[in-house]
Formats: C-alpha cells, structure tokens, sequence
C-alpha cells in the first residue's frame, strides 16, 4: 500500500499531538485515504531536548534542508511558533511542490495571502483549519457556506485564555491578576501571557478568517485591538448586575467596500449565543443571507483538538472537493452595533444628545443605545465603554437600583 509522507514543524503540544494521533488512527486513515499516513521527519529546535524519540526511518533534525531532502515527501505540517522561519519554510516546501498544514496563525494572518497564491502557482494546497478555533471546523463550514451563501458578519470568541479568565473573575470574584496567576497555574495561560490578554492571538485568527471569505486582510485603519487586562472586578460585577457577562469578542463584516475586523472586549446578553461558551471554550456566530445565523462552540485549542484539525486537512487535501468558485464579495452594509455599556468611577455620566437609555443602575452604569458613542465619550473622557452585543430586553425601571 502506498504511503502519505508527512513532516512535522515543530514538536511541542501541537506536533506531538499530530504524531500521537495519527498513529493511533492509522487504521481510519488507511480506510478513509486508502494509504497509511507516516511521519518520516520531525523539525525540531533542540535536537539534544527530543532524542529519545529518534526511530529507524524517521528524520529528526534541527536543519530545515534535512527535511526539504527528504524524497516523496507529500505534506509539511507547520506547528512552529512565530512568522519566522515558518514562513520561509513553507515557501520552500510549496517550491518543492509539497502541499502544507499550518496551526501557525500569527504566520498566517501575516503571510497567508501570499502562501496561497505561491500554492496555487505551484498546484499544491494549503490547509489551515487549526489556525481558528483549533479543534472546531470553522474554516471547513465557512468554505462549505461560500459555495452558495453570503457571509454577512462573523462574530467570535477565539481565545480560550481570555474567555477563562471572564468567566473565573465573574464565578469567583477574584481580581484579573489573581485570576491570570490561576489560569498560569492550570496551564491555561502562558508565563508570558500577553499575545492572548492583549487580543493579539484573537486578532490573528479575525485575519485568517478574512483573508478566507474576502480573500484579503483589512486595512489597518478599519482594524482595532483590545485585550481583557483593563476589565476590574468591579466592571464584571456591575455587567451582572444588569444581566450581562463580558467576553473577549472578533467581529468580521464589511460596510462601504471595506473590511472590518475588530478584537476587543464586549458585553452580551442573554438572548446571544455566547452568553452561554464559558471557560476555556470558543464559540462562533456566522451570519448568513440563505441559512441564516450558524452557530459553532467547542475546544478552540489543546493538543489532540488542534491535531484533529490538521489531520481533517491532510486527509482534504489528499481527498479533495470541488473547490469553491472564488471568494464572494458581500457588498450590503452590515448593521453596526448602537448598544453601549457605560462605567463611570466617581462622575456621573452625561448624556450630551437625545440617547436612548436602555437600562440605569446608577448614573454611573448605564446602557444606552446611540448612534454617536463618539460623543458621548467626547463628553465623559473618564467613562468606559464596551460595545454590547445581541438584543437586550431589561427595561429601565426593571434594572434601576
Ligand atoms: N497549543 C495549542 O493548543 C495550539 C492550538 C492551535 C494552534 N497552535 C499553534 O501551533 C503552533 C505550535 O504550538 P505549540 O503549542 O505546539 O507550541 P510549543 O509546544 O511551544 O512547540 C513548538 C515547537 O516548535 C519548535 N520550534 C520552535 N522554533 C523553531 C525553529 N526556529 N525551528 C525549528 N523548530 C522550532 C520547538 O522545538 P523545541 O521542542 O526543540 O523547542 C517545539 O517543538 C503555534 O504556532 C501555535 O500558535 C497551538
């Protein structure tokens, strides 16, 4: 039986959990492919840190032209960290005509565009399911989606690390710090956490997903990020009070030709679907014009979830689909949030212009609903304000304290 030959980028949680599944599926993959999947080279950093997995017929290296020498190798999975040398290797490979994988997507929002047209130059394919949402098929459903629908707006929680910390800062009441420590301690952050509590992870993966449904990345100038390390105990406990819960957020549409993508804390109610993915999960809202609103929660990283989506693309790729027609342009406006959460610390807030106040703890927790944030904020430079998602049914009277 002939063989997929297939090399590994890195062997840290990721590639090892490649390694790890595409052993104990090989059955499934033989059934499903027709052909045994083999890893017959892993790329390493240090070489001295991995040897006891050396093995007869595999190459471990620590030198990229080690696997580039391999012969009839079929697939390189890129499961480094950073753009570079990810990028650079993956334009070698492309070269040599192999079809790549990636779960790089800080690489891939910066070199995605140019990676697929040197793939498409050079026939081969790039898979990059696990770049969003790890082990949920975002980018499968989307592309599936593309082949009739029109995508109108995507909404997203994309980084598992900030959605724990909302939910364990509102659950238990700790302060962000406390709750950051915690989360380090469970391994569910970093000891340098910043990529996901700045939003630069949640960001990178907002730009994978427009490159794939607009076939390109924004402007800068219609692209804003914002992390979670401003948020306080104290804003989580007056957002409950009203009924809402905070989360780390990627909204994706485009208005008047141009893209936006925004990565940055909001607040949801009950009546929206992420009111509900808590804890390290990822949810995602696509909006479409002829299904409708599809919604997706599950692990968005871990080591087997991220290996189940790199294993889906090594078998699409080797089992490819009709490829959908070329990227469909939405051109209709996309409605813009107009519902804003305010916190004051010691003023009240004032209102500079007929605002709708959906709901008043106190003069300094409000939540109105305007066309002119801008205005507002201009009016109170020291208020707060997160953009507030879905509908919101509590009434004045109902919430004033
Ligand atoms: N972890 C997840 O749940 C997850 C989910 C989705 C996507 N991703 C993405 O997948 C990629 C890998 O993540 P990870 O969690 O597996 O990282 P990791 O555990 O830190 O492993 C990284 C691996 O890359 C190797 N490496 C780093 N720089 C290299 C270089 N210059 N040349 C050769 N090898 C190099 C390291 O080698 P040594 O072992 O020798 O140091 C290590 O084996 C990242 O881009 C990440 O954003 C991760």
């Amino acid at each position: 039986m002939s063989c997929i030959n297939v090399a590994l980028l890195g062997f840290g949680t990721v590639g090892k959990g490649v390694y790890q599944s595409i052993n104990s599926h090989q059955s499934r993959l033989e059934q499903v492919l027709g052909k045994r999947v083999r890893v017959v080279g892993i790329l390493v950093k240090d070489l001295e840190k991995h040897k006891q997995s050396k093995k007869d017929g595999l190459v471990l290296t620590d030198s990229f032209e080690d696997i580039l020498a391999i012969s009839d190798l079929h697939v390189v999975v890129d499961a480094i960290v950073g753009c570079e040398p990810g990028n650079v290797y993956l334009k070698k490979a492309i070269e040599k005509g192999c079809h790549v994988v990636t779960a790089n997507k800080e690489m891939f929002a910066h070199h995605g565009e140019e990676l697929l047209a040197l793939a498409k130059e050079n026939g081969v394919t790039i898979g990059f399911e696990a770049t969003v949402g790890g082990g949920i098929p975002v980018i499968q459903t989307i592309k599936q989606l593309l082949q009739v629908n029109r995508i109108k707006k995507v909404e997203a929680i994309l980084n598992g690390t900030s959605n724990f910390i909302l939910t364990s800062m509102r659950k238990e009441g700790h302060s962000f710090d406390a709750t950051l420590k915690l989360a380090q301690q469970n391994g569910y952050a970093e000891s340098d956490p910043s990529n996901d509590i700045e939003g630069h992870d949640a960001f990178f993966k907002g730009l994978v997903l427009s490159q794939l449904i607009y076939g390109k990345t924004p402007e800068n100038h219609t692209t804003s990020r914002r992390g979670i390390r401003s948020i306080t105990a104290d804003f989580i406990e007056r957002a409950s009070e009203l009924g809402l819960r905070f989360r780390h957020i990627v909204t994706l549409y485009k208005e008047n030709g141009q893209i936006h993508c925004q990565a940055e804390p909001a607040l949801v109610s009950s009546e929206h679907p992420f009111y509900q993915v808590e804890g390290v999960q990822n949810g995602v809202s696509i909006d479409t014009d002829l299904v409708g609103n599809i919604q997706l929660n599950g692990p968005g990283a871990g080591m087997f979830p991220t290996a189940s989506a790199i294993i889906e693309d090594i078998i699409q790729i080797n089992r490819p689909v009709p490829a959908a027609p070329s990227f469909v342009e939405f051109q209709e406006e996309a409605e813009e949030s107009s519902k804003w959460v305010l916190f004051s610390d010691k003023v009240d807030i004032k209102l500079p212009y007929v605002s709708k106040v959906l709901a008043r703890r106190t003069d300094k927790t409000l939540v109105v609903e305007t066309d002119n944030i801008e205005e507002i904020l201009t009016e109170n430079p020291l208020v707060t304000c997160f953009s507030l998602k879905g509908g919101y049914l509590h009434t004045p009277e109902k919430v004033t304290i």
